[in-house]
């Protein structure tokens, strides 16, 4: 279990989206997730998303995983970046829960890096907050005031900036934590051998937002207006569009998303992970799956799963989305149903405790024939 030492309520206050942070021992005796073997091994598997940066006689060089043979891409200075480690590692999504009191929604993934001594990413701004923690090694972080950084072009797949001036300089040690957020300049460079745990996280801009628009003519009941004009006057220019035509137009757009259907568009691309998910091979049934909790079985989420909800608009059950997909729970027990949603086992102890009722049970059913809960191993 990772439990972070941190104040909260004055963090999300006084930094969240404000300021960098230094938390030290954010993680008391912290415990890596992995080793640079691991991660390594990860690297190697073709659906994992990996790189590894080098800085070598002055030049910068990228190169993408899957890979086979590290002795030609980790020669002086490298850093191997993993990317989405929580889909791949349980534990791992244990560490980004130690963060989600900000809600899954703006969660992203965890990225985890690997960098010899005196490596790095080089200085640079992300557009999206980040906790680093700091694994095993030291790290000396500095990071510096938003602002117009110039870009430094090292190599087409790497966005530095030029050097910036520090307004935090501070070697992190195993435990410690560093928030940095969007816009802001930073650069780590590893003082050893270090491994470095990157919280990401997300949130849409305009254009995403947008672009989900015509999937909510996917959705049942959206009205779909054609535009009309029975009171047209005669026009003074043919090339002409009137302002009021205009405004009609615009109108028209407005429409679409105060239509609760757009709702649930949002919610089905705000919940998209792209998660691959691997179904079982023969399909549960919900009897059997009640006789397995009876027989002492537990099922538990899959790492990195990450339901949402909201109030419901548009419907008076209970909806929840999982990457992209819609789901209706049309019982009375919503405080099993949150519990599920929240990632607790689902064990013959949770059934005595909540006592799901038969719509909970068809539901969980649903959820383990698409892979998106799976039975314990080792339970
Ligand atoms: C790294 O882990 O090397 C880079 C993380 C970051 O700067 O965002
Ligand atoms: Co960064």
């Amino acid at each position: 279990m990772y439990s972070l030492q941190l104040d909260v309520v004055s963090f999300l206050r006084d930094y969240w989206q404000q300021q960098p942070l230094v938390i030290r021992q954010g993680f008391l005796n912290f415990v890596d997730l992995l080793d640079e073997h691991d991660l390594a091994g990860l690297s190697e598997l073709d659906e994992v998303d990996s790189r590894i940066i080098q800085h070598h006689q002055k030049q910068w060089h990228v190169s993408h995983g899957p890979f086979d043979d590290f002795s030609k891409v980790c020669n002086g200075q490298w850093t191997l970046l993993v990317q989405g480690v929580d889909r791949y590692i349980g534990d791992a999504s244990e560490l980004i829960e130690a963060f989600n009191f900000v809600p899954y929604w703006r969660m992203d993934d965890l990225m985890v890096s690997y960098a010899s001594p005196g490596a790095g990413v080089g200085p640079h701004l992300d557009q999206y907050d980040v906790f680093l923690v700091q694994g095993k090694g030291r790290r000396r972080w500095k990071v510096g005031k938003p602002g117009n950084h110039t870009p430094a072009f090292v190599h087409p797949q790497i966005a530095q900036i030029e050097p910036f001036e520090a307004l935090i300089n501070v070697v992190l040690e195993p435990g410690d934590i560093l928030y940095v957020p969007p816009g802001w300049p930073h650069e780590g460079v590893a003082e050893e051998n270090c491994l470095t745990y990157s919280v990401g996280f997300r949130a849409p801009d305009q254009q995403q937002l947008i672009n989900a628009l015509p999937d909510i003519f996917d959705e049942d009941n959206t009205t779909n207006v054609r535009y009309t004009d029975a009171a047209r006057q005669h026009s003074d220019h043919p090339s002409k569009i009137s302002r009021s035509e205009i405004t009609t137009l615009k109108s028209m757009i407005l429409d679409v998303v105060t239509q609760p259907q757009w709702e649930q568009a949002l919610m089905r691309l705000l919940s998209d992970q792209q998660l691959s998910t691997q179904t079982p091979s023969t399909l549960m049934q919900c009897q059997q799956l009640a006789e397995s909790l009876d027989n002492g079985d537990e099922y538990v989420r899959i790492p990195a799963c990450r339901p949402l909800f909201s109030d419901c608009a548009f419907s008076s059950e209970f909806c929840f989305y999982i990457n992209g997909e819609a789901f209706t729970y049309g019982g009375e027990n919503l405080e099993a149903l949150l519990i599920l949603l929240k990632g607790d086992p689902i064990n013959n102890i949770f059934v005595k405790h909540y006592k799901p009722d038969d719509a909970f049970f068809e539901l969980l059913t649903t959820l383990i024939n698409k892979g998106y809960w799976e039975q314990t191993e080792d339970f």
